[in-house]
């Protein structure tokens, strides 16, 4: 009997690693795909490339760095929340309200142009991927 329920919950906990997998794996393959050229077009230059200081002490040169954000806008990435995460937030604000202080790109720079619809709503979908 006691066999059996340690079996029973082998089972369980597999499953549910299982469960996790394909998830975390989908996240970093559009990261990958999608995203990632889109962080490294526009937003890589002030935040973190060869490993030069972040701005905003906010890195986006990984997936981690992406994920904590920067000192006062709270997580870069809240699984499950575009407006939540700083990534998505300030990006949004640079694409529609250039005069926003936070809004990034940042309105003085003439270098990066904002993110278009498309790549916003790129962004915002591979957030809040169930
Ligand atoms: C020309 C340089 C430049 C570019 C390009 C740029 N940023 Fe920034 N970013 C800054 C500066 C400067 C700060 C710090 C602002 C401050 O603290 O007042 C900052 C801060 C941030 C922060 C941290 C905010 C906080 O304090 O929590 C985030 C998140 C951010 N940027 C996202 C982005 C994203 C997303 C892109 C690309 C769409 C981007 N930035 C492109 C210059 C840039």
């Amino acid at each position: 009997m006691l066999r059996l329920s340690l079996l029973s919950l082998l089972c369980a906990s597999s499953f549910a690693f299982a469960a996790e997998d394909p998830k975390t794996a989908a996240r970093l393959a559009t990261f990958t795909k999608d995203i990632k050229p889109i962080i490294d077009k526009s937003c890589v230059d002030c935040h973190g490339k060869d490993g030069k200081k972040a701005k905003g002490n906010f890195n986006a040169t990984t997936l981690e760095g992406l994920e904590k954000g920067g000192k006062e806008e709270g997580k870069g990435i809240t699984w499950g929340d575009a407006e939540k995460s700083s990534l998505y937030h300030l990006a949004f604000l640079g694409a529609t309200a250039r005069t926003e202080d936070m809004a990034m790109p940042p309105k003085k720079d003439k270098k990066h142009e904002p993110l278009t619809t498309d790549q916003l709503a790129k962004l915002k979908a591979w957030i809040e991927a169930k």
